[in-house]
Formats: C-alpha cells, structure tokens, sequence
C-alpha cells in the first residue's frame, strides 16, 4: 500500500527536504499549507517537486480544519513541522507563539486521537527547549530550561506528544532537532542572513552586515541529513524521543569567518561588545557591525547535541560538515545574486 504523509508546514525548510525524500521513496505526500496572499512556494520549485505535491489549506489556529484535513488525507503518517519558529520574534509576539506552537500542536495530536489513532506522528521539537543548558553535551535526559516564549511552547508540544503516546498508544515521536541550516533557510536565521548579507556586501549591493550576538554558538548541521532522521523515527515499532545534531559547536563569528572564507577574503576583528567590528582585511572596509536590536532578552549561549542514541536505534549519522555546509549556502547565494538583480 502507498504510504500517505500529511507534512503541516510543507512551504519551510524542513518541509521541501522532507517532501523531497519521501517522495523519492514513493509516498504521495499531501502539503498542509496556510492561506496567504502571497503563496510562497519559491522552496519546493527549487527542489523541483512542487507540481508532485498535493497541497491541502491547513491552519494550525483552527482545530475543525485540522479534524477535516486528517478526514480528507487518511494519511499514514503525519510530520509536524509548521511553527511560528523563528526566537527573536516570539519575545513580542509570545501569546500567538504559544497558540500556534504549543495549542496547535495539542489540537492536531487531539484530532488524531478522535480520527485515527493509527497514524504515526512527529512532533519537530528542538535544542533551543535545552536553553541554559544543564549539561556541556544535550542529550534525551538532560533537563530542559528554555530561554524564549517559542522554547517554553515546544517543550508543552514536546510534552504534550509524550503524553499522548504515553495516555493514548498512539506511535508519536519527538526529534530534538539541533540548528539545521540550508540555502533554502528563511533569511531571519542568522546563518541565511550572513550568507546572503556577505554576498551582497561583496557585491557592493549593501554596505554592512548588521547582527546581534557574534559569540553564541551553535552545533549547526545540514536540514538534508535531518529530514531523514525524522522519516527513521517513524518506520520505528513504536514511538520515542530522538536528540539529532552533528555534536560539534561554532560561534557567530566563526561562521562569518568560514563564509567569507569562502568568498575569498580573511576577516579581521576589532573593538568589543557592543563597538565590535569585523573588517574585510585585504580591503580595510568594514563589513560586520553589531546592532543590540538584535540582541534577545534571554539569550541561549551555546548547544551542543549528543546524538548517540539516534546514531544507535535509528543507524543515523550527518554526513555534512561545518565547513561543506558553509561553503554549501555561500555558493548558492552566490549562484542566486548572479541570476537576478535582487539576488531572490
Ligand atoms: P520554517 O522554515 O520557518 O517553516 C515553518 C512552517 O510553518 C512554514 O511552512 C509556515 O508557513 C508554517 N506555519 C507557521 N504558522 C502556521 C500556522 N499557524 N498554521 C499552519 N502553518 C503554519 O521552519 P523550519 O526551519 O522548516 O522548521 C520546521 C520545524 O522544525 C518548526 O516547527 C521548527 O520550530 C522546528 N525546528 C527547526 C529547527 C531548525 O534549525 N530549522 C531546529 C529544531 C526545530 P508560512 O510559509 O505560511 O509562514
Ligand atoms: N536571527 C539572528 N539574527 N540571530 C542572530 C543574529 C542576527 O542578526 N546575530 C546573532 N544571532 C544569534 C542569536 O542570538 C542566536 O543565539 C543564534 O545567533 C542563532 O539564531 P537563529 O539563527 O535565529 O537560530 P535560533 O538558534 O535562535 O533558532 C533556530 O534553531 C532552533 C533550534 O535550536 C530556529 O530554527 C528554531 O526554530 C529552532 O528550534
């Protein structure tokens, strides 16, 4: 029988990976999108594959759309990775934050538990529940302290999964995603925004990057090699909890230095805090500055996953590294400035 997979969330990042291998193992998948004026599916006709989708109006606000989507679709396994998820901006908007991660999650497991208990569902939590991290390495056991309205509403997603596979039976599993980036990452993330930000600066499109904390860190990995872990859990005989990262941490500035690095020119640090800058050290021009609007009212320093049991249980293990993964979005940002005079 045709594996069906309703993905909510199918016009992000996570969403044209994981449409992408599931389709090529023969799914139909069935793309949970919300109504917008604007339509943006730029990611999925990247891939190529947006005609092969089966795009269903799915609002995580509303819990009858939910009920008649799984109506509809019957699908066999269920991917949840729709989410207002970016932090920054669940410090001002925290309350519909909260309804579309926490609640929506809870309205979608409940609509399972009513339609059809048998479907396998994933529940996208993250390494940012961890926040002032209690361990130097994160794995399933480590205590969570979450530093943002967007990691308190996961963890009550996370919990909540774990609650209905613990209450109902109901084949749910929880991947403690680490930073996976991409070139097909929002343009908020700071990885996007550097990429993007330093091929326009070497352009001379713009004249200074502007970020926030160059020294927090990050166990950064490829959102291709991520999506597969998802599909793992679910092919499991029952549900669990998986940690997923590469176990290795870089800084902001590290970053910075590698994608530039990759454009060919060193940068150079000067100044501290709040005055510091980073200079292109063949031109002497500066071009990353450092904006506090950027700042977060509570910061999450620095993660680093220990995925060991995912290596173990699900066989999985990254295959990209930092400095492919840089390399990676840097060319395509490049690739995209020369195809056209925006740089979309
Ligand atoms: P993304 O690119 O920001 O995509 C989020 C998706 O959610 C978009 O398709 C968005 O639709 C949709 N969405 C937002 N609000 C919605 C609503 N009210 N109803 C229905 N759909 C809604 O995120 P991503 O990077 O692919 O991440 C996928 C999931 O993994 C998210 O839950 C995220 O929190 C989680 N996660 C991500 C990472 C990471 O490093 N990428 C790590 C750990 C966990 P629009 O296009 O209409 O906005
Ligand atoms: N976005 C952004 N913009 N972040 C900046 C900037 C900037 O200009 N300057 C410094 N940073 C720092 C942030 O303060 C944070 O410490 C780090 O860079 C990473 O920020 P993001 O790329 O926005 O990612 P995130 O770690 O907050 O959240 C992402 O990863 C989580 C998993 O840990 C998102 O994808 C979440 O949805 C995901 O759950």
């Amino acid at each position: 029988m045709t594996k069906r997979a309703l993905i909510t969330g199918i016009s992000g990042q996570d969403g044209a990976y994981l449409s992408k291998l599931l389709l090529d193992k023969g799914y139909t998948v069935y793309g949970g999108h919300r109504q917008s004026a604007s339509g943006e599916f730029w990611r999925l006709t990247e891939l190529g594959i947006f005609d092969r989708i089966e795009m269903v109006p799915f609002e995580l606000l509303e819990p009858t759309n939910i009920t008649r989507v799984l109506q509809k679709v019957r699908p066999t396994e269920v991917y949840h990775l729709a989410a207002q998820s970016f932090v920054g901006a669940s410090f001002e908007q925290p309350i519909y934050t909260a309804d579309v991660n926490a609640l929506g999650t809870l309205r979608i497991l409940e609509a399972i538990r009513s339609v059809d208990r048998s479907i396998r569902f994933y529940q996208a939590s993250t390494s940012e529940m961890f926040g002032l991290i209690q361990a130097a390495a994160q794995a399933e056991t480590t205590p969570f302290h979450p530093r943002s309205p967007y990691g308190v509403a996961k963890l009550f997603a996370h919990w909540a999964t774990i609650n209905y596979r613990e209450a109902y039976g109901l084949h749910a599993s929880c991947g403690i995603l680490f930073n996976h980036e991409s070139p097909l990452r929002g343009r908020e993330f700071v990885t996007r925004k550097i990429t993007r930000g330093l091929v326009d600066v070497h352009l001379g499109r713009r004249e200074v990057l502007a970020l926030g904390n160059l020294k927090a860190a990050r166990d950064w990995g490829f959102a291709g090699d991520y999506v597969d872990a998802m599909w793992r859990m679910l092919q499991r005989p029952a549900g669990d909890d998986f940690v997923v990262a590469t176990g290795h941490t870089h800084t902001v500035e590290q970053f910075l230095e590698a994608a530039a690095a990759r454009l060919g020119f060193p940068i150079a640090w000067q100044g501290e805090g709040v005055d510091q800058v980073g200079v292109n050290a063949q031109t002497g021009r500066v071009v990353v500055r450092v904006d506090p609007a950027f700042f977060r009212p509570s910061e999450v320093d620095t993660l680093t996953g220990d995925a060991r049991k995912a290596q173990e249980l699900l066989g999985w293990t990254p295959t990209t590294t930092f400095q492919g993964l840089v390399e990676m979005m840097i060319d395509a940002d490049r690739a995209r400035a020369t195809r056209t005079p925006t740089g979309d």
